[in-house]
């Protein structure tokens, strides 16, 4: 496996390459990152997996400083998980100068975690931008427990034509429903106990709603309620289409609960896909 900082580098070594899959991280990785570079095996011969913390989409105040950086280790776990590429740039390197070219994202990325996060979906779709400019990948796998990235990832490849075929992996869950995630590391021991109360609420939903009930705002109420009593601080419980991540009509059947919310200082997402 070959450790990249440098874009001229990156851009010669791939060049041979008749196919190449993308996994952009911010490093950290886990068990969940890690079926995202098996899933990309399966779609090219050569797996480029980018580490790199992007302040662009932190807000201010937000955990940027204290994400934690593991190079050594993440690049010992992809080795064994068959990456072939690691591409780890600095700051300097990917952005050499101001960002202010940056990409707006769609109407769609303001509501929900948009809604909490000002900006960040603008910093993800940039750095994503310039990772497909800078890596060309032929396919890029992004997992579904961050449903409205991957929403709106798709959108920034269909709207700006870009030949990447993008690949959203499943989630990866401990044995008591918590999706793995690099910020549950942050978690005391009392608070990963209670963490799996968000999966439990939306699997509630989930049955609910696969069951008949259409009482979508009691059903996301009680969620909210039911952690909120629990010491929670919610950002949104919410039933959402898939195809347009709208509040549901009567049409629709492929539906999403998606939620989000604090337990201390930590912030936890997850989703379910639902059909009505
Ligand atoms: O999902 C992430 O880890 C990040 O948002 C991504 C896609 C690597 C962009 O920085």
């Amino acid at each position: 496996m070959d450790l990249i900082h440098r874009v001229a580098e990156l851009r010669a070594r791939l060049a041979g390459e008749p196919s190449v899959a993308l996994v952009p991280t911010m490093g950290n990785l886990h068990a969940g990152h890690l079926s995202l570079v098996a899933e990309a095996g399966r779609h090219a011969g050569c797996v480029v997996t980018s580490i790199f913390v992007n302040r662009l989409q932190f807000e201010p105040g937000g955990d940027f400083d204290r994400y934690p950086r593991t190079l050594e280790g993440d690049c010992a776990a992809l080795d064994r998980a068959g990456c072939q590429v690691v591409f780890a740039p600095d700051e300097a390197e990917l952005y050499p100068e101001p960002q202010e070219i940056r990409i707006v994202p769609p109407e769609s990325a303001r509501q929900l975690c948009g809604d909490f996060r000002p900006g960040h979906f603008e910093g993800v779709a940039t750095v994503v931008a310039k990772l497909f400019n800078i890596v060309a990948p032929h396919t890029a796998v992004f997992g579904r427990k961050d449903y409205q990235q991957l929403f709106v990832i798709r959108a920034l490849v269909r709207q700006l034509n870009y030949p990447v075929a993008i690949v959203g992996a499943e989630t990866v869950r401990e044995p008591d429903g918590l999706a793995l995630s690099s910020r549950n590391g942050y978690l005391s021991s009392e608070e990963r106990t209670e963490a799996v109360r968000l999966n439990r609420n939306l699997r509630r939903i989930k049955d609910l709603v696969e069951s008949g009930r259409r009482d979508f705002g009691a059903l996301c109420a009680f969620a909210i309620k039911d952690l909120t009593s629990a010491g929670w601080r919610v950002d949104y419980v919410a039933l959402r289409n898939q195809s347009g991540l709208a509040p549901p009509g009567p049409g629709d059947r492929d539906l999403v609960v998606l939620g989000a919310a604090w337990i201390g200082k930590t912030r936890l997402i997850d989703n379910l896909d639902i059909r009505a």
